[in-house]
């Protein structure tokens, strides 16, 4: 028993020496950053990226690459090439705790974030700068505040023509094909920032939205829509899940109905015609 403790801890000893030196190394950079003349917040500032580079090459490299070009082992892509992904992308997936992965998964899942927000910045940054793509929005983009109660019923509307295929009718997700599955987007605490990102990233099986598709605007009042279901009562919107259900169990009844009395029409006049 402390034998195998022992052995236990002397193996892990180099991984904590890497991690020391890795607590160095990132206050050396804070360091550095604090005593470096401040230049513009809005541009990353040097220190920032190789921070960011660092707990990359530590956190995602193994899976996604040292330069972020991804990783296939025998035609299996651990992680894909992610140079292009953006800033945005990173930032959701790390703030959402899906990245780093915990290892071969169907879906990366939602889950506490271990990262700072200066970590995950940082991070987003170095991948941000390796390509293009989304960069982190700022939040003018994404704070509905403000927002009549006009812009938040169009919200619902884009909502139900655009998501609610796949989140359901009351943002309440649901299974997809090959066993994946759109979460929900209603009490998981899934913030403004993260509807953004994942609107512009498309992140796993979920379409990217383009400002064509989706203006800013359109985007905001989606995320409005989505505050003002979350600070609803329960009771108001799910209805045990019943009132989407016969919903669309009616609609698949009536149109299906319709399709096949359609059908058997058509078939009747061809016959005829012959
Ligand atoms: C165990 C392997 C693994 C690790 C470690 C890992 N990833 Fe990933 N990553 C994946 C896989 C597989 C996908 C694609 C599947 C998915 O998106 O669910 C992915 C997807 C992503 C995407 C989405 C790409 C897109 O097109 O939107 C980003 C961004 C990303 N990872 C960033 C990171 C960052 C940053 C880290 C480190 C903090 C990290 N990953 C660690 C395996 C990994
Ligand atoms: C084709 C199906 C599909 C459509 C359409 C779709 N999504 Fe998604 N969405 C997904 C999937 C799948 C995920 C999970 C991705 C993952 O696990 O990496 C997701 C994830 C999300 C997340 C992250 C939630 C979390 O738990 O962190 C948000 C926010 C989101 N979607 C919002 C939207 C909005 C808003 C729309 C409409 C504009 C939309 N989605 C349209 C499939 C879809």
């Amino acid at each position: 028993m402390s034998e195998r403790i022992r052995r236990r801890r002397t193996r892990r000893s180099p991984l904590r020496r890497a991690a020391l030196i890795g607590a160095a190394l990132v206050v050396m950079g804070g360091l550095s950053a604090i005593a470096a003349p401040t230049v513009s917040s809005a541009s990353p500032l040097p220190t920032e990226i190789s921070t960011g580079q660092q707990i990359f090459t530590k956190n995602c490299s193994s899976c996604h690459g040292l330069n972020a070009q991804g990783v296939t082992v025998n035609g299996t892509v651990i992680g894909p090439n992610i140079q292009n992904a953006g800033a945005a992308a990173v930032s959701f997936q790390m703030s959402s705790g899906r990245m780093p992965m915990a290892g071969p998964q169907q879906q990366a899942q939602r889950k506490p974030n271990t990262f700072s927000p200066e970590e995950i910045k940082a991070v987003a940054d170095y991948v941000g700068g390796l390509g293009k793509g989304p960069g982190i929005p700022n939040s003018s983009q994404y704070d509905p505040t403000g927002l009549t109660a006009e812009q938040i019923a169009k919200g619902g509307e884009l909502f139900r023509t655009n998501c609610s295929a796949c989140h359901n009718y009351a943002g309440k997700g649901g299974a997809l094909s090959n066993g994946n599955y759109a979460p929900p987007l209603t009490g998981t605490g899934v913030t403004n920032e993260q509807i953004w990102e994942a609107l512009r990233t498309g992140p796993q099986a979920m379409p990217v939205f383009s400002p064509s598709q989706l203006s800013d605007d359109d985007a905001k009042s989606i995320i409005a829509y989505l505050s003002s279901v979350n600070s609803a009562p329960e009771s108001g919107y799910s209805l045990g899940g019943i009132g989407p259900v016969t919903e669309g169990a009616a609609a698949w009844i009536v149109g299906i109905g319709g399709l096949v009395g359609f059908a058997l029409w058509i078939a009747s006049r061809g016959a005829r015609a012959r």
